[in-house]
């Protein structure tokens, strides 16, 4: 009686309606990466929902961009005993953590996914037959985003080529505006890096970093990119070492710095710090990207609780909720991307949303929806991170392009 009473009692004040004690009971440990102003929104709208449905959040947030401090984290709970019931992982590393026979399969909570996600987002969300992976949203990797007082006062427009890109950093520089932002870890190095090998064209991509073709990494082209690399970092300034990219975006936001190139997670901080697409920055592709679109899909893995084979009641849940087309696009509202679930209204999401979700669709036709690598979608980690280290050692040194190159056919190699 008296367990029916508060019940009902927090079911009238619109918290944990119709939940069994078995569900009020469960606590879902998740851990993610979602710590900046935006991101800690969006995760928070899934913590209302957990919460409303009776379980238990407890928050394992690791800060770090782009997850590598959350991956050694979560490495190290695993290996002790300790799993969460649900990480933050995606790309080919959920296979690899299925294949260590630690995940569960969820596919009691994927009754209606087939035929609601794009056939390649819906394969990586498989191991050996069976969902194991909950998907969140799409993030656009390839954005430039500028601030519009700096670009007007530049008296420019968004740039489409890397020559009008260089006239536009030379007119910022000119009027006394920081023409870039940029943060200063191997990650955000390698997704400039992968911005400017996609604007080579989708087929390049496609076979520097997906197939990683030798021809087309040793390439002149290649060669090329990293030339545009090095005197785009003519345009950083000096205390970029150690900077969160979040800082970085911070910069373009209060008119400290001109532009920014990074995914669309940074217009989550825009939302976060109540500015709007049009009227306060401006979101382009990155130059020569137009057509293409490098694709970033988060997603939870499940991980067996006190050797339990199947998925608990709360695993479930989570999975359900990260699905359903509500979460899905509150969800993205704060987080700056679109829904991965197909057929969710775009009617809430502003111009930058729109042009996501409308060049993707164009991408995805054309052959031009490529997965990047900066964000864990195209390669397993041994390879992408060799790739990165020689990535972040040219950004960092002196190194010229051609040796680089040389280096990077090799990384290309690990295993
Ligand atoms: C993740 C985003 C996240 C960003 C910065 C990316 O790899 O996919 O969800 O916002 O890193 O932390």
């Amino acid at each position: 009686m008296k367990f029916r009473a508060i019940m009902g009692a927090l079911c009238a004040a619109g918290l944990m309606c119709g939940v069994s004690a078995a569900q009020a009971a469960e606590s879902v440990e998740v851990l993610h990466w979602w710590t900046s102003g935006g991101e800690s929104k969006a995760v928070g709208v899934l913590k209302d929902d957990m919460t409303k449905q009776g379980y238990t959040w407890k928050d394992f947030a690791v800060a770090g961009g782009a997850g590598a401090a959350a991956m050694t984290a979560l490495k190290t709970q695993v290996i002790s005993g300790n799993a969460p019931s649900a990480a933050q992982i995606k790309g080919p590393l959920i296979q690899d953590w299925a294949a260590q026979g630690v995940l569960v399969p969820i596919d009691a909570a994927a009754g209606d996914w087939k035929k609601n996600l794009p056939p390649e987002i819906d394969k990586i969300m498989h191991a050996d037959g069976h969902y194991v992976a909950a998907p969140f949203s799409v993030h656009r990797v390839n954005w430039l985003y500028i601030n519009k007082a700096a670009l007007d006062k530049a008296g420019g427009k968004a740039p489409t080529t890397w020559p009008e890109f260089f006239a536009l950093a030379d007119k910022m520089k000119a009027a006394g505006i920081q023409p870039i932002a940029m943060g200063g870890q191997p990650w955000q190095d390698l997704t400039l890096w992968e911005d400017v090998v996609l604007s080579q064209g989708a087929g390049f991509y496609k076979k520097a970093l997906v197939d990683l073709d030798e021809k087309t990494l040793t390439s002149d082209q290649m060669v090329g990119v990293f030339d545009t690399v090095r005197k785009i970092q003519g345009y950083f300034d000096a205390g970029r070492t150690g900077r969160d990219w979040n800082l970085a975006t911070a910069m373009v936001i209060n008119g400290k710095a001109g532009m920014q190139f990074m995914g669309d997670w940074a217009k989550g901080e825009f939302a976060n710090a109540g500015k709007k697409s049009g009227t306060d920055y401006v979101c382009a592709a990155v130059p020569g990207t137009e057509k293409s679109y490098t694709f970033n899909v988060d997603s939870f893995v499940f991980f067996q609780q006190k050797g339990q084979k199947s998925a608990t009641p709360g695993q479930l849940a989570l999975a359900k909720t990260i699905m359903s087309p509500d979460f899905q696009e509150q969800f993205s509202l704060n987080k700056g991307s679109i829904p991965v679930r197909l057929g969710v209204s775009m009617d809430k999401f502003d111009d930058c949303a729109k042009k996501s979700y409308a060049d993707e669709q164009v991408a995805i036709k054309s052959g031009g929806y490529v997965p990047s690598l900066a964000h864990g979608m195209a390669q397993p980690d041994a390879a992408a991170g060799a790739i990165s280290d020689v990535v972040t050692k040219f950004m960092n040194s002196q190194q010229d392009s051609k040796s680089a190159v040389a280096a990077l056919a090799k990384a290309a190699k690990t295993k």
